[in-house]
């Protein structure tokens, strides 16, 4: 619950007109930053009580989408602007309510068992943004259904490797959405080295406890493995980049932690 001091304060729309913003994705990079500050601000003004925000920088993601955008994808967003978008494993929903901010119809996804606060905070964020965007609760471990069939894109960030069936949950994506940014952890050797992953197309299985004992890490690819599972689950692979330990990751050590991002294309089915 929120404490009773809150005071909820309307974020203006970006000032040169949600078109120009859209159509290049330098200016939806400042308007996340003017966005972001009042969204901080109006965190800190509005400390919950009973729980926490999500404690992670989640429109960090920005410069990495960013960095997937080349010169012929700058106007990417300007492309899908008539389309719901959804924002899968969003946390306290950050980056889904930017973009509502943008001007997109936007559902938030997520699961209270494995919500750093039980969506507590997405709810709260919605109430004093006075957002429109649908929350719901989808446990994407479950045969599950998404909430539309024809979504312009899809965030996929940070969640991956929470999943226990990662075909499935591509395989479902490909069939309702024309776009994914998704990121994940990914390693090129085990952690003592003995191995060598990044050559060929795997996927290593965490042990429960081996990855900051959070037993729901399951499965770290190779980057061969994951473009593999990408195109094998109805995706074109339009961008990829890693960043963090590109020479040594493993699936669970803090300082040998890689990242994946990819820009991805459905093409419509395995
Ligand atoms: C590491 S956070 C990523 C947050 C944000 N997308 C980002 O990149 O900063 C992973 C999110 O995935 C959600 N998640 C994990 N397993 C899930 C499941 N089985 N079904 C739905 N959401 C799940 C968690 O609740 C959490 O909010």
């Amino acid at each position: 619950m929120l404490s009773p001091k809150r005071s909820p304060i309307k974020i203006e729309p970006p000032v040169s007109g949600t078109e120009k913003v859209l159509a290049d994705f330098d200016e939806i990079k400042r308007a996340c930053v003017l966005w972001g500050e009042n969204l901080l601000r109006m965190k800190e003004n509005n400390a919950p009580t009973g729980f926490t925000w999500y404690g992670y920088d989640i429109l960090s993601n920005i410069w990495h989408i960013d960095a997937l955008l080349d010169s012929a994808h700058r106007d990417f967003f300007a492309r899908i602007q008539n389309m719901p978008i959804a924002d899968i494993g969003a946390a306290d929903g950050d980056l889904a309510f930017f973009f509502e901010h943008l001007g997109f119809e936007v559902d938030v996804i997520d699961w209270p068992s494995t919500n750093w606060n039980g969506m507590r905070g997405v709810r709260a964020l919605k109430e004093l943004l006075d957002a429109g965007a649908w929350i719901h609760e989808i446990d994407l471990d479950s045969q599950f259904r998404l909430p539309r069939s024809d979504y312009g894109f899809v965030f996929l960030l940070g969640i991956l490797y929470h999943l226990k069936n990662p075909f499935y949950v591509m395989e479902q994506l490909a069939r309702a959405t024309r776009y994914c940014v998704l990121s994940t952890r990914v390693a090129r050797r085990t952690v003592d080295g003995g191995v060598s992953l990044d050559k060929a197309p795997l996927a290593y299985l965490l042990a429960p406890d081996e990855c900051n004992n959070d037993a729901t890490n399951y499965w770290i690819f190779s980057l061969p493995g994951l473009l593999r599972l990408a195109e094998r689950t109805g995706w074109r692979v339009l961008a990829c980049r890693t960043v963090g330990d590109t020479a040594q990751s493993d699936p669970s050590s803090i300082d040998h932690d890689e990242r994946a991002f990819l820009l991805l294309e459905s093409v419509g089915g395995s």
